[in-house]
């Protein structure tokens, strides 16, 4: 695929935290990805507030009215917290009942090769932990592409963050993004869980760059003052077209806010 071929749309969601959320702000977002009309929708976990049946029904309910295809992979909000047996035991079962199986998630199109990782862990529940088996498949399969995909690889935990603290990294990153980088030729690493926008160019430990981009909350109750945000993100093999949308809490729809455009050359990727 070159420059000129026609852009594969993708909308990036993540944290809609089903249980907190802000009134009618699930509405509005639904709305705003049905007038993109994306080729498939990726949601970077916390789908719910307490990994409560109702809270997995709603989300469900959610997606299957999405245009197109969808994705999702579970977020440290999607495991009990305070029901430490469930948590022990059985962290996913929910989860696995109302969206489906959480290891299961790739794609393999002409012009995109997507894995979403699950970067949850019972015992790191905020923080999360990707694990290194793990990390390494997904980079043999990614190395593995067509010449003409697009290689992706998204999760909730971030896979490096400008941010410093206990949210400013899952366990296991850095070697995630040296072997999906270095080793997959990964393209784009997304993620969500810190409930805000950044993007980043991410260096292997050889010369190859990705592209990261964190996402924040378009439905949180948390800090409605800031903004609910999503992404639509238009993928050619050698074009990354990321525009962040915003919705403050009084506005009825969601605005593009700020655009940020990368390009592939010989080089490799470069921020334009
Ligand atoms: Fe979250
Ligand atoms: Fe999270």
């Amino acid at each position: 695929m070159t420059d000129t071929a026609t852009p594969l749309r993708i909308v990036h969601l993540s944290d809609l935290h089903f249980g907190a959320q802000h009134p009618g702000a699930a509405d509005v977002l639904l709305a705003a990805v049905h007038a993109l009309a994306p080729t498939l929708t990726l949601i970077t976990g916390d789908l719910t507030q307490r990994a409560r049946n109702s809270q997995f029904v709603a989300a469900r309910a959610f997606f299957d009215a999405l245009p197109g295809d969808w994705l999702a992979v579970p977020g440290n909000h999607d495991m009990p917290l305070f029901r430490p047996w469930h948590r022990l035991f059985t962290p996913r079962g929910r989860y696995h009942r109302h969206i489906g199986d959480p290891t299961a998630s790739r794609l393999d199109w002409p012009d995109l090769r997507l894995t979403l990782l699950d970067s949850t862990d019972r015992l790191a529940w905020r923080a999360g932990r990707l694990r290194p088996e793990d990390a390494d498949r997904a980079a043999h399969w990614l190395a593995q592409a067509a010449p003409g995909q697009l290689r992706m690889a998204a999760a909730h935990h971030p896979f490096a963050s400008r941010q410093r603290g206990n949210k400013g990294g899952m366990s296991g990153a850095r070697h995630a993004r040296r072997v999906l980088i270095d080793d997959g030729g990964v393209d784009v690493l997304l993620w969500g869980h810190l409930h805000r926008t950044e993007t980043l160019l991410l260096e292997g430990e050889g010369k190859r760059h990705a592209i990261g981009i964190g996402v924040g909350s378009p439905t949180s109750s948390r800090h409605p003052a800031d903004g609910f945000f999503f992404h639509q993100v238009d993928i050619t093999h050698d074009t990354v077209q990321l525009t962040v949308l915003r919705r403050l809490g009084h506005e009825p729809h969601f605005h593009p806010f700020a655009h940020h455009r990368y390009v592939r050359d010989s080089a490799g990727w470069r921020a334009m």
